[in-house]
């Protein structure tokens, strides 16, 4: 990528297509949802996917309260250590609370692993996990979410929350960077 051009990006989910499938996701998480429910929002990642979410949750019928834990995994990408360091924590006590985890992409699993450790480590009573996207072909950890919008293929994906060496979060639709002979 060439970085005075700006890049192609190929649609890879579009808004109506999140919208419908976000709308369908929440009918699912509202079928058991239980009623003092706390979700945990995994930033940076989530915030649009997770703002959707709730509101779609709302609509079929659950009152969550919401809280927001920023993780940093090191490392993700270059080794296979893949740390997972707390940058900002929630500040709700979740002793004796169900917890729904909501983040954006499950891929090695450790950083929903840890998210999950982390709830019940500190006495969550029960902890659920959702993504918008399941990445199962780098997985690390075995571990399944509960909840998921879309399976997706092994590539790296932007927008709607995902970054690009911090860019390109604000798309509303979720893509993937092509180099120019791949378009077609
Ligand atoms: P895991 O800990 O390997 O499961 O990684 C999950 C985190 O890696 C996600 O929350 C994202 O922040 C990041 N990530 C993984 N794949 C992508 C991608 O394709 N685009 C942007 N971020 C990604
Ligand atoms: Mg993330």
């Amino acid at each position: 990528m060439n970085s005075t051009k700006k890049p192609n990006i190929k649609v890879l989910y579009n808004e109506e297509t999140l919208a419908t499938e976000i709308e369908r996701l929440a009918k699912e998480i509202a079928v058991d949802l239980p009623e003092n429910v706390m979700v945990v929002s995994i930033l940076k990642g989530s915030f649009i996917f997770a703002a959707d979410l709730l509101r779609a949750i709302h609509r079929a019928g659950g009152v969550p309260d919401v809280e927001f834990i920023t993780l940093s995994s090191y490392g993700h990408r270059q080794t296979s250590s893949g740390k997972v360091e707390i940058m900002r924590d929630i500040t709700t006590d979740v002793k004796g609370r169900e917890i729904l985890l909501v983040d954006d992409i499950l891929e090695s699993g450790r950083t929903m692993a840890f998210a999950k450790d982390l709830m019940y480590a500190r006495g969550a009573k029960s902890v659920k996990t959702c993504v918008l996207l399941d990445k199962p072909h780098n997985r690390a950890i075995d571990i399944v979410p509960d909840h998921k919008a879309f399976e997706c293929e092994d590539l790296f994906v932007i927008g709607y929350g995902m970054d690009l060496a911090h860019g390109y979060r604000q798309l509303p639709y979720i893509g993937v960077v092509v180099s120019d002979d791949e378009e077609d």
